[in-house]
């Protein structure tokens, strides 16, 4: 049985073979519609969530299996006190498959340990979130034709921001990457991304602070939400929740082939005014997140594909 917990549970060619899987499901949905029909998946969300959740919901539907589980801490015996490898035993009893998201760094590890179900890590603190990283490969792959040779701007807030740290994990795995990291010198990536993952494999990279310097030279322009519950005093936040504001200026100074990408939700950092340039492809992004889920949810049930 296989979980979800990391990026690099998946080779570069099993991830290929995802993204295949995905791209086909883009292309013909309707093959796809009855492939888990009896099967469950369960949504373990200890923390909020609408895109990642929701899009795990659709992705079960589309296939014809079901869906329960909780959307927050409240509603479930974790404000009881019970341990997540308690739940994760009961709820192997209930489901096939689960999706878990929770504050705690590490928590999806400690409920596959206790689970004889898959589980997914749907973002855990401010550690991973691979599912977000496999729907970001799949944007990029679409838009840009490749996941090599590219130039891949990160914005905002790199400290906590989840999404940043597994896409990195995932892209230095590809040639001829490099990487242009944008924040306030605060919110700049933790040191074992530094260390562990850019200098290890040798990653051509950059820290900056200025995003209009660094527009020119992107293929992608991967922004990011100052990530609000992850701080420690308010104070903070408000004085860096307004670094960035990418506007329709900040944009003449980019390619015309440079994409836009954002996990959502979106606070300030992306002015509305800029959702109608079509370089933009945040929303296009968030619909790729149901192909990609299908296409997880299937290989870790290994359901095999329809012809
Ligand atoms: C991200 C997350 O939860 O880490 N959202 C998402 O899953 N699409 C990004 C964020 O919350 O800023």
């Amino acid at each position: 049985m296989r979980h979800l917990l990391n990026p690099l549970d998946f080779t570069v060619e099993e991830t290929a073979q995802l993204l295949d899987l995905a791209g086909d499901i883009e292309r013909n949905p309707s093959k796809y519609a009855h492939v888990c029909d009896g099967k469950k998946l369960a949504t373990l969300f200890y923390e909020p969530s609408t895109r990642t959740r929701l899009s795990f919901e659709a992705a079960m539907l589309n296939l014809g299996g079901s869906v329960l589980g909780f959307s927050s801490a409240d509603s479930s015996s974790a404000a009881k006190g019970e341990s997540v490898a308690d739940t994760i035993r009961v709820i192997s009893c209930y489901a096939d498959i689960c999706a878990m998201r929770h504050p705690k760094e590490g928590a999806p590890l400690v409920a596959a340990t206790h689970s004889t179900i898959p589980v997914i890590n749907a973002g855990d603190g401010g550690h991973q979130h691979p599912t977000q990283t496999l729907t970001d490969l799949l944007s990029i792959r679409s838009l840009k034709g490749r996941l090599d040779n590219l130039t891949i701007g990160l914005c905002g807030d790199l400290k906590f921001g989840r999404t940043v740290h597994s896409l990195i994990n995932a892209l230095v795995r590809y040639e001829n990457i490099r990487f242009v990291l944008i924040s306030p010198p605060e919110l700049r990536i933790p040191e074992y991304i530094r260390e562990d993952v850019l200098k290890a494999h040798n990653i051509d990279f950059v820290e900056i602070d200025n995003l209009d310097e660094a527009m020119p030279e992107l293929d992608i322009l991967y922004m990011t939400r100052v990530q609000k519950e992850r701080f420690f005093n308010e104070e903070d936040y408000i004085r860096l929740k307004d670094c960035y504001i990418l506007d329709k200026k900040k944009m003449k100074l980019a390619k015309k082939d440079m994409f836009i990408l954002h996990p959502l939700p979106r606070v300030n950092e992306i002015s509305v005014e800029v959702d109608n340039d079509p370089r933009a492809a945040y929303f296009k992004q968030a619909q790729y997140g149901v192909y990609v889920r299908m296409a997880l949810i299937m290989t870790l049930l290994e359901v095999e594909k329809p012809c």
